[in-house]
């Protein structure tokens, strides 16, 4: 039934999302491939948690360590000194605390949702930095944040919910050519062949279907089980889900929330229209921005973007079953420079062995 209403309803998506996304000007100097080919990203349909505007983070929160505020040289906080008004501090120990207590649901937590174009519009959301290694081989970097996590339900218990998250895909290319696709998911991920991934409506770029709360991404849409790292089995304890509007893979009763009128539906995400643009030189370990007003210094911030694992004795924690490591609450993630920039394998280096696959779902 709702299969078949998708089906009528496909010639109006279909044309509402093909047409020419509005770009807006590029710095100069961003290699064209790397937009061309950049990932179209699909949130999961009723995901409150959207991407997030990465500057809004300093914002809500205060730098904190060892959950006791620190004092920066400068302030405010901004993407122009987080590192260096914080150098006088151990960056890894430092955890940027939300000022609010999360359980009380803060609105900044849910995000910007896309637009019809894919924009998250007032929110740059997403960090591109591409690294050329030389001769023709140049990696692209697609960093997606988002303000939280919610970690998911284990047995009726939820464990994994963190202040700030960071996702990625990372495009592989050879003389503007793209060749493969690594998919982050949780500490790990998926790589392909640029071949084998589904394409968005231009044929070029790569499809992408986030998951509900963790923003795992993944190259097919439907249930994914993350209970042993790098297999993609279809259930299992520990599930990530993900789904797509009507334009691809097989359209199920959960995206589209068919009560609502008008029809409840969630553009996907151009990332490439809600960005910072970078280069990364790894010789140097420097950033750069192709343009002079890009803030930069925030990409060398090696601390947390979230809070710290709430300990035992805080009152919003809970363990299941107390075993230690199923927590409700853990700790924010680090930010874009803690994940491997240079690549020599399209997999980080913790994926080993790198398997490049040429088929979905497996
Ligand atoms: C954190 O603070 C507590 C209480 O002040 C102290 O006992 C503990 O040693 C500190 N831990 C670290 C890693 O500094
Ligand atoms: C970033 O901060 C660290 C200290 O946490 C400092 O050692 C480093 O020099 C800073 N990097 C830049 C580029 O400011
Ligand atoms: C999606 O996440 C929300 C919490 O953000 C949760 O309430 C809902 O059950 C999740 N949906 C699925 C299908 O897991
Ligand atoms: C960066 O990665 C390349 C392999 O692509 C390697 O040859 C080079 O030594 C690495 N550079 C650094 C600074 O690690
Ligand atoms: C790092 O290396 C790049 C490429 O050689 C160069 O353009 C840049 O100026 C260097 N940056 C620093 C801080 O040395």
């Amino acid at each position: 039934m709702v299969g078949n209403m998708l089906l009528l309803l496909l010639p109006f998506f279909a044309g509402a999302f093909s047409a020419p996304l509005t770009r807006r000007a590029l710095p100069s100097g961003v290699p064209d491939y790397v937009t061309k080919y950049a990932p179209i990203v699909y949130l999961y349909s009723t995901d409150p948690y959207r991407p997030s505007d990465i500057g809004a983070q300093l914002t809500n929160t205060q730098p904190e360590i060892n959950y006791t505020a620190i004092t920066p040289s400068a302030v405010p906080l901004t993407l122009d000194n987080l590192n260096s008004s914080l150098s006088s501090y151990s960056g890894s120990n430092i955890y940027l605390t939300s000022t609010s207590d999360i359980t009380t649901s803060p609105a900044w937590l849910n995000g910007v949702p896309p637009n019809s174009d894919g924009e998250t519009e007032g929110a740059v959301s997403c960090a591109i930095i591409v690294n050329d290694h030389g001769s023709g081989l140049v990696d692209a970097f697609y960093m997606y944040f988002y303000a939280f996590n919610y970690g998911g339900d284990y047995f009726d218990f939820i464990i994994g919910d963190h202040v700030g998250d960071w996702e990625h895909n990372m495009v592989r290319f050879q003389d503007g050519v793209p060749t493969a696709v690594w998919y982050s998911q949780h500490s790990n991920g998926e790589a392909f062949t640029y071949k084998t991934v589904q394409k968005w409506t231009d044929g070029l770029r790569p499809i992408v279907f986030s998951a509900n709360g963790s923003h795992a991404n993944y190259a097919i849409s439907g249930t994914h089980d993350h209970t042993i790292p790098d297999i993609n089995l279809p259930a299992g304890p520990v599930e990530d889900h993900t789904d797509n509007g009507p334009i691809w893979g097989t359209p199920s009763d959960h995206y589209l929330d068919t009560s609502t009128s008008p029809l409840k539906f969630t553009p996907p995400v151009d990332p490439t229209l809600s960005a910072y643009y970078y280069t990364y030189t790894a010789a140097n370990a420097t950033f750069a921005s192709y343009d002079s007003h890009t803030p930069v210094d925030w990409l060398y911030f090696t601390g947390h973007w979230g809070d710290e694992q709430y300990p035992d004795s805080d009152p919003r924690q809970q363990t299941i079953f107390d075993i230690s490591g199923l927590y409700k609450y853990t700790s924010g993630p680090t930010g874009p420079e803690d994940k491997q920039l240079n690549r020599t394998d399209v997999c980080p280096a913790n994926s080993d062995p790198c398997i490049l696959r040429t088929v979905l779902g497996s």
